[in-house]
């Protein structure tokens, strides 16, 4: 069944029709810029473009950089504060028409690695980790999603984790691989002793160059990189709108 993944990311907003059972674009990834700032208004204005750029009156999957509870949004790292509150699900269903199912984008990248990427018929503990703006998590126990945990917002030395060692900051400060991987090895072995979980699996778009940091990384537990890359958290909001939308 095809259904229209959305991503709402810190700097893009990327949108494709997906083959639900297959876990794969059917269509090229549309992409906008993250409108600054990333408002109520101005983020729905841009989801609906993408949208409409498909043409698609179907059920609709959304990936959202925040806490997402019942469809309504309870954090706001990096989009602007007035989400706080918002029934996020409700305004893009009034905006494009069509059914909307909204979570988190970390939950929905995790749910298609699971399914489909790095975490297939992997059971016991698995620790999905996005890097991107911020961090994202997702946390399955044998292939079961915990929905919402914000791992990324532990604090390490006194500041949050996202602050250290997010792929934003990778950019913003210039860290050349080693660096990099020093910050985020520090972060996945906190993970580890708070969690044990049997894998880690490392996403968002920085994950193309898996090769560059994973191997430096001496954390006490097992970490591969994901196999859907960025695509994974459209693939994922689609899959879930799926299991919500068309077939509760
Ligand atoms: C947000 C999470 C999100 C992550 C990745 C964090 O700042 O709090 O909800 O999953 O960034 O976008």
């Amino acid at each position: 069944m095809d259904i229209l993944g959305l991503d709402v990311g810190g700097s893009g907003i990327k949108g494709a029709l997906v083959d639900t059972e297959h876990g794969r674009f059917i269509t090229d990834r549309h992409r906008v810029a993250t409108p600054q700032p990333a408002t109520p208004e101005s983020v729905i204005a841009v989801a609906t473009e993408i949208v409409q750029h498909f043409a698609w009156h179907g059920p609709i999957g959304c990936g959202f950089p925040a806490a997402v509870k019942h469809g309504v949004i309870h954090t706001a790292a990096n989009i602007a504060p007035d989400w706080i509150g918002q029934p996020g699900q409700y305004l893009l269903q009034q905006a494009v028409g069509a059914p909307v199912w909204l979570l988190n984008d970390a939950d929905a990248a995790g749910l298609a690695e699971m399914r489909f990427g790095a975490g297939r018929e992997q059971t016991g503990l698995v620790l999905v980790v996005t890097l991107g703006t911020g961090i994202g998590t997702a946390l399955f126990i044998d292939g079961q999603l915990v929905p919402n945990t914000e791992l990324g917002h532990i604090e390490i030395r006194g500041k949050e984790a996202e602050k250290r060692a997010s792929d934003a900051i990778r950019k913003r400060k210039n860290l050349d691989w080693a660096a990099w991987a020093e910050r985020l090895d520090e972060y996945l072995e906190t993970m580890n002793r708070l969690f044990w979980p049997d894998v880690i699996i490392l996403g968002g778009g920085v994950s193309k160059h898996h090769e560059h940091y994973i191997p430096l990384l001496k954390v006490r537990t097992r970490v591969v990189p994901a196999e859907l890359r960025n695509d994974a958290g459209i693939i994922g909001a689609a899959m879930a709108a799926r299991h919500y939308l068309v077939t509760a």
